[in-house]
C-alpha cells in the first residue's frame, strides 16, 4: 500500500518544499503524525495556528456554525458577520473602524492597495526590499524579495522600492503619484526583521505630509502574535496607527480568511461594488474570526506571549552559536553563528517542527500563542544538545 507521501507526491504539484510528515491531527501546541508520531509545533502551520491546533472554543464555533448556514453572500445581513467585524474593530486601534472580509493575505493586500488608489486619484505603491506581500499579480509585484517577483511577471507597474528602516530612501521616493506605502511591520520572511520605533513615526508623518495612505501588512504579526492585538498602534511601532491594516493566517485559526482593517478616511471613499469577492464574510469563517478572538481574550494569550517571548529569550542566551534573537512575541528569528538549515532538519529528527527564511543563517519561530515555558525549555534543551553536537 502506498503511503500518504508517496500518494501526495504523485497528484499534487510539486509547488512546495515539504517535510517529511503527515499531519493527522493536532492539539494546542502538538500535531500528531499519521505514523503516530507527535511534533511539539513551533512553526505553527505558518503562523495560522494563533491559538494552537483544534482549540475546542474555535472547533465548537465551527461546529455549530455548520448546523445552521456555511454559507450566504454579503448580499443579506447575518449575525456572524455582523458579530465578527464588531469584535474585530472593537480590538483594533480606534481610528480603524471598519472591516471588509476576503480570503486571503494576498487578497487582503490587493484589496488595501486598491483602496489606497482610490482614496488619492493615484496610482504608485512603494513597499520595501525584503518585505513579502502574496503571490497574486499586484501583492507579487509588491514583493522585492528573492525571486517572487520573477515568478510574477509581467508585474504590475507602478511598484517602487524602499529600503526598509530607511527613511530617506523612502522619502526620495514620494511625489504626486503615490498612493501608498505598504510595509510588513516586522519583515517576516527576509529573516524576522523589524526597524527602529522612528521608523514608522517617520513613515506616517511623511504619509501625512504628501497625502500617502500607509498600509501595514499585518497578516503575519497581527491578531496576537506580537503580544499586541496588532503591531498598529504599538509601542514598538512608537504607537503609529496606519490608515489600513491588512491580516489573514491566524485570523480564523486554520478557517481561510483575509481582512482589511481602515479609516473613516479611507472608507469615505469606498461605494457599492468597488471592491468584493465571493466567499468574503462567509458564515463559517466569521464564526472562525468571532471564536478565534474570543479564544485568545478568555485564555489571555496576549500576556502569555510576553512571558514566553522573556523565557526564550533568557534561555536562548545559554546557547554560544545562537548570535541574536530577532523580532517581537511569538514572531521570533533565531539568528545563528552558522547555517540554520542543518539545526532546522536536526530539531526535526527530535519531533519539533520550526521554520527557515530567506536569511540563511535564521531560523523562524511562528508557534501558537499558547506555548508555556516548558515547551520553551524541551526546545531549548534539543537546540543545546545539536548545536554542541
Ligand atoms: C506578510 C505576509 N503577507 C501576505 C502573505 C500572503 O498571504 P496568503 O498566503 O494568505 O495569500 C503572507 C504569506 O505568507 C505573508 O507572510
Amino acid at each position: 500500500m502506498k503511503s500518504v507521501v508517496e500518494i501526495e507526491d504523485q497528484f499534487q504539484l510539486a509547488t512546495y518544499k515539504k517535510m517529511p510528515i503527515a499531519a493527522e491531527r493536532g492539539e494546542g501546541v502538538w500535531i500528531y503524525t499519521t505514523d503516530g508520531d507527535k511534533y511539539l509545533d513551533l512553526y505553527g502551520g505558518h503562523a495560522v495556528a494563533g491559538t494552537g491546533h483544534c482549540h475546542p472554543h474555535v472547533v465548537q464555533a465551527i461546529r455549530e456554525q455548520s448546523e445552521k448556514l456555511l454559507f450566504y453572500s454579503n448580499l443579506v445581513y447575518s449575525d456572524a458577520r455582523a458579530g465578527a467585524a464588531e469584535r474585530l474593530v472593537s480590538v483594533a486601534p480606534t481610528a480603524l473602524t471598519k472591516a471588509f472580509f476576503c480570503n486571503s493575505g494576498t487578497e487582503a493586500n490587493e484589496n488595501g492597495m486598491r483602496m489606497a488608489r482610490m482614496a488619492t486619484g493615484r496610482e504608485n505603491v512603494i513597499t520595501f526590499s525584503g518585505g513579502f506581500h502574496g503571490r497574486t499579480a499586484d501583492a507579487i509585484s509588491a514583493t522585492f524579495l528573492g525571486k517572487y517577483r520573477e515568478i510574477g511577471k509581467p508585474n504590475v507597474p507602478g511598484h517602487l522600492e524602499a529600503t526598509f528602516g530607511d527613511i530617506e530612501s523612502v522619502r526620495a521616493l514620494v511625489d504626486d503619484n503615490v498612493a501608498a506605502i505598504m510595509l510588513e511591520p516586522i519583515q517576516s520572511m527576509a529573516g524576522v526583521r523589524m526597524a527602529q520605533p522612528a521608523f514608522y513615526r517617520e513613515l506616517r508623518e511623511l504619509c501625512d505630509e504628501h497625502g500617502v495612505v500607509l498600509i501595514y501588512d499585518e497578516v503575519q504579526t497581527g491578531v496576537g502574535r506580537t503580544g499586541e492585538w496588532f503591531f498598529a498602534g504599538s509601542a514598538a511601532g512608537d504607537g503609529v496607527v496606519p490608515d489600513v491594516v491588512t491580516l489573514a493566517k491566524a485570523l480564523g485559526s486554520g478557517v481561510p480568511v483575509g481582512a482589511c482593517l481602515v479609516t473613516e478616511a479611507i472608507s469615505s471613499h469606498i461605494k457599492e461594488n468597488d471592491l468584493g469577492t465571493t466567499f468574503g464574510g462567509g458564515m463559517l469563517a466569521m464564526a472562525a474570526v468571532t471564536a478565534t478572538l474570543e479564544a485568545i481574550q478568555n485564555d489571555r494569550m496576549l500576556a502569555n506571549v510576553k512571558l514566553v517571548e522573556a523565557h526564550l529569550r533568557e534561555r536562548l542566551r545559554e546557547i554560544e552559536q545562537v548570535v541574536a534573537v530577532r523580532g517581537l512575541g511569538l514572531l521570533l528569528g533565531i539568528e545563528f553563528n552558522d547555517k540554520a538549515a542543518p539545526v532546522h532538519k536536526a530539531l526535526l529528527e527530535q519531533k519539533i517542527i520550526t521554520g527557515t527564511s530567506s536569511d540563511a543563517n535564521v531560523l523562524r519561530l511562528l508557534p501558537p500563542l499558547c506555548l508555556s515555558a516548558e515547551h520553551v525549555d524541551l526546545f531549548v534543551a534539543q537546540l543545546e544538545k545539536i548545536c554542541t553536537s
